[in-house]
């Protein structure tokens, strides 16, 4: 069943770019990207993220678009067009980004309840006891990400030009301009700076495989590396549209609101803070310092949230895009699917960090599977198959055609994107992903991390043998304890 729709696309180079950098442009940058350089020690770890984003995400993100943009396809067809027989590849591509859009979309939601919460001043004190209470609730996390997920919905459905491209001219510059008054905020601050020269300044002893593996998966991420999105962007991008160029702007703009989102979440001195939990708690605890704070923080959730939906926008598109055009389904009837799909993800991934908590896979429960699932295994596996693919399968003469002719790219830096896609990536991404995952099975196997619980009742006193004289136990500085329960007679 051939579909008569017409092939939607986007008006030109300004709104490729926006669209494009909407979609790299989301929680990666702004939520991912701060708590995994805190993780990784600050300073070494942005260093190595850089050089992965020039020498394997720039790369990358140019093949993924010149994919797109030969053949005007959705992900599955476009590899099946070049070469017989690849379409799996694009398939891989849309499981990941389903699978990415399961969590994503969690998240987001919770950015909505922060702007909220925010405007209506009712985070409270306790911002990590805020955070807590939120996010393992039932059902006020699920109505969030509902209610965003429909957002969502409602712009995909409005179609290329009219929902994705009027959306991302409106949010990206939107979004600029919050982010630049909050950077120029936090470096304005004196407590800000100092705690800024400390994040930046590099510590190479932190550095082991497992950085190389969260600097290059986080690269990957941030561009939205093959997973389709970029793939069907490209597709979008109107003949004469630079390839290389629209490229290297989506990546500058990218890195520099990674490293503005950095200095703005940095400067609050969150050292104590890590995990996913950090923007959730550093900001509103920054803000709450602030004249008119809980503004502030509203809109810096804001857009937290205007930065996802762009993204989510895209990764909903790639899917959707093929049940349009493979499955010969109206925009509307495919892009309901999707949507179901993702609720029912979502639903699941939410729903794992309160009720089902207790059910996980080698300690993690479903959101942190998603999450590292895609970032760890997914991410690296589909970027060493894009390399091969275009530095290796696609025929040279069609693929120098495509870059240097429509794409943009001069004679002289071919040979170069050549030679990053046929040797470098494939080489050094598989490198890093081989001891990345040996290093990461290891840090499964080491005793994982005790879990806080608040009791509640009934309360435990803590007797130490040997009473207080024993001087080899600082009772101020004990961190964790462990409470066997041998027998319990409270029903
Ligand atoms: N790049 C997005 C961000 O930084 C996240 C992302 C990962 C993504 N993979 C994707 C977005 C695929 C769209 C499609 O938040």
């Amino acid at each position: 069943m051939a579909n008569t729709e017409k092939r939607g696309g986007f008006g030109g180079k300004v709104a490729a770019i926006l669209a494009a950098a909407g979609s790299a442009i989301g929680l990666g940058n702004i939520w991912r990207f701060p708590y995994i350089t805190s993780e990784n020690g600050g300073g070494a770890f942005i260093l190595i993220y850089l050089v992965c984003i020039l020498f394997l995400g720039l790369p990358l993100l140019i093949a993924e678009f010149s994919v797109g943009h030969n053949t005007k396809k959705n992900p599955i067809d476009a590899f099946a067009t070049i070469k017989k027989g690849w379409g799996w590849l694009g398939a891989m591509g849309l499981i990941s980004v389903t699978l990415i859009m399961g969590y994503y979309f969690v998240i987001s939601g919770w950015t909505l309840n922060y702007t909220i919460a925010s405007a209506a001043n009712s985070i409270g004190g306790d911002f990590g006891a805020f955070f807590t209470d939120f996010t393992t609730a039932t059902w006020k996390p699920l109505i969030y990400t509902y209610l965003f997920i429909i957002a969502n919905h409602a712009i995909i459905t409005s179609g290329v030009q009219g929902g994705i491209e009027k959306a991302s001219k409106i949010m990206m510059p939107v979004l600029f301009v919050i982010l630049i008054s909050l950077a120029v905020y936090s470096l304005w601050l004196p407590d800000g700076r100092e705690a800024l020269v400390n994040v930046f300044t590099p510590d190479f002893s932190k550095v082991t495989g497992k950085t190389f593996l969260d600097a290059m998966g986080q690269a990957f991420f941030t561009l939205s590396i093959g997973m389709g999105a970029m793939l069907i962007y490209g597709s979008y991008f109107k003949d004469g549209t630079k390839i290389a160029g629209t490229a290297i702007s989506v990546v500058s703009l990218d890195t520099l609101v990674a490293l503005m989102a950095a200095v703005i979440i940095f400067s609050a001195g969150v050292e104590n803070e890590s995990g996913m939990q950090l923007a959730f708690v550093a900001m509103p605890k920054v803000f709450s310092a602030m004249p008119f704070g809980n503004l502030w923080a509203a809109l810096f959730f804001l857009l937290l949230g205007l930065a996802a939906l762009s993204s989510t926008i895209s990764m909903h598109e790639a899917v959707t895009s093929y049940f349009v055009e493979k499955r010969g389904m109206s925009r509307k009837h495919g892009a309901r699917l999707v949507t179901l799909f993702a609720l029912i993800l979502a639903t699941v991934a939410s729903l794992s960090l309160g009720d089902w908590s207790e059910y996980t896979v080698a300690g993690m429960n479903f959101f942190a599977l998603l999450d590292n699932f895609t970032a760890i295994v997914m991410l690296p596996l589909l970027g060493i198959l894009t390399a091969v693919f275009v530095g290796w399968v696609w025929k040279k003469q069609d693929m120098k055609a495509e870059l240097t002719a429509e794409g943009g790219v001069d004679k002289a830096t071919y040979p170069a994107i050549r030679f990053l896609l046929r040797y470098v990536c494939p080489v050094l991404v598989s490198v890093v992903f081989v001891f990345g995952i040996a290093s990461f099975i290891k840090s499964l196997n080491t005793p994982a991390e005790v879990e806080t619980v608040e009791a509640e009742t009934p309360e435990v006193t803590l007797h130490i043998m040997g009473g207080s004289e024993r001087e080899d136990i600082d009772i101020e500085n004990i961190e964790r304890v462990k409470l066997t329960v041998v027998e319990t007679n409270n029903n």
